[in-house]
């Protein structure tokens, strides 16, 4: 069959841009731990502190090295606001809002979702090394969006 040579060109540039993308998709998923926004669980907004299992917020042990930290954030506080996390726990962080619409950004992390009212976002995270965290809100919220704070401390279990 004979092919034009700016054909074969065109063919080349499109397979390669395939693979070039998948493979940045694929860096991105699997070396980089990224993930596609969760959003699949919902919420009453107005019934959060009723609601398990944020009416108890905090870091709740759920196997073998393996925690669920449930936060609620509201205009302009997160509770639990002073976390301590244990060195190479596998974490799922669950979060959602009482009110208007906030950021979780974990400061030099990939962990960062808009946190929406009706919505529960989740985000798993292992802490392999101790240090400390600020959690902090960047999704603008009212007067007191720049106090929106909560601090992280992974520690040497004992
Ligand atoms: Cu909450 Cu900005």
């Amino acid at each position: 069959m004979h092919m034009h040579k700016y054909e074969k060109i065109w063919l080349f540039f499109g397979i390669g841009s395939l693979f070039l993308f998948l493979t940045i998709v694929g860096v991105s998923a699997f070396a980089q731990g990224n993930q596609p926004p969760s959003c699949l669980t919902t919420i009453d907004p107005e019934k959060v502190d009723q609601t398990p299992p944020f009416n108890k917020p905090g870091l709740v042990k759920t196997g073998d090295n393996e925690y669920q930290l449930n936060i609620v954030a509201s205009a302009f506080a997160y509770t639990p606001n002073q976390i301590e996390i244990p060195k190479g726990a596998k974490v799922t962080i669950n979060v959602t809002t009482k009110d208007v619409i906030h950021g979780f950004e974990m400061v030099g992390t990939n962990v960062n979702m808009m946190v929406e009212p009706g919505y529960v976002n989740s985000f798993t995270k292992t802490f392999n090394e101790t240090g400390e965290f600020t959690i902090l809100c960047n999704e603008y919220c009212g007067t007191g969006h720049h106090l929106m704070t909560a601090k992280v401390k992974v520690v040497d279990k004992q």
